[in-house]
């Protein structure tokens, strides 16, 4: 029996202004208040992270931001660093979701950014996943290999439990086309083997994410591999967030 406790996160991309974050998470913290077993985040716009932190303090729900530069400071128009992310009260980051890989980061940003956030202190999620034509293709499994490697490239064995990783297949995100939970063990599953070559891996939270609703999460929560989900449309609605994360408490 494993004894990682799960996680579920909600990204809420670029939705909400401050004001909603923070009704959002005042409900939400209600809403989870008895549920025990089972950590939750939320991951807000950059604007949002300070309202979110505020509004959540004393709940146990973590605030991540969405990505993170690995620079501390610099010209870096648009961007946000460690440091700052922090200072906000928000504990974590995702960084490599798919949506920011799109817009150019690579492999070698990912990296570096899990470096400079674990440096700074911040907690991390982050994400790999192939795409259609990869899956459809037989080379799920081997993208992945490379993006677990690449993205744990700079960290160090004792860094674990700092670190969780999403998988994401890309196909699956905001389609309303989930992975079938045999799928996401299977991948998760992987994910985990690869993880351990730096890690002892058996501890490591390995996330899916994808399409998860309040509908299929108990589902792909209860195999073996998976502990717990990244949530993004369905993160949007509390009520709906809050039976997500019912689904990864244990019973
Ligand atoms: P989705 O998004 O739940 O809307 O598919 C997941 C994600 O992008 O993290």
């Amino acid at each position: 029996m494993s004894t990682r406790t799960p996680i579920v996160a909600g990204n809420w991309k670029m939705f909400t202004t401050a004001a909603d974050a923070t009704a959002h998470c005042r409900s939400l913290a209600e809403l989870v208040a008895d549920v025990s077993g089972v950590e939750v985040a939320v991951c807000p716009p950059y604007i949002a992270l300070e309202a979110a932190a505020t509004a959540a303090e004393g709940s146990g729900i973590s605030v991540f931001a969405q990505a993170v530069h690995e620079a501390a400071e610099g010209a870096h128009t648009g961007e946000i660093s460690a440091g700052m992310i922090l200072s906000t009260g928000a504990t974590g980051t995702l960084v490599g979701h798919s949506e920011r890989r799109a817009a150019g980061e690579t492999d070698d940003q990912v990296a570096a950014r899990v470096r400079a956030a674990l440096d700074a202190g911040l907690r991390v999620i982050m994400c790999c996943g192939e795409s259609l034509e990869q899956r459809e293709a037989g080379a799920t499994l081997d993208w992945l290999t490379g993006q677990v490697r690449a993205g744990l490239a700079q960290v160090s064995p004792d860094e674990q439990d700092a670190i969780a990783i999403a998988y994401e297949p890309i196909w699956a995100i905001g389609t309303g086309r989930v992975a079938s939970p045999q799928q996401a063990e299977e991948a998760c599953a992987h994910v985990r083997s690869v993880a351990a070559e730096r890690f002892d891996g058996d501890g490591l939270r390995v996330l899916y994410g994808g399409s998860v609703s309040p509908d299929n999460a108990a589902e792909l929560f209860a195999q073996p591999n998976v502990d717990g989900g990244l949530v993004g449309g369905a993160s949007l609605d509390p009520q709906k967030f809050a039976a997500i994360v019912r689904a990864g408490a244990p019973d």
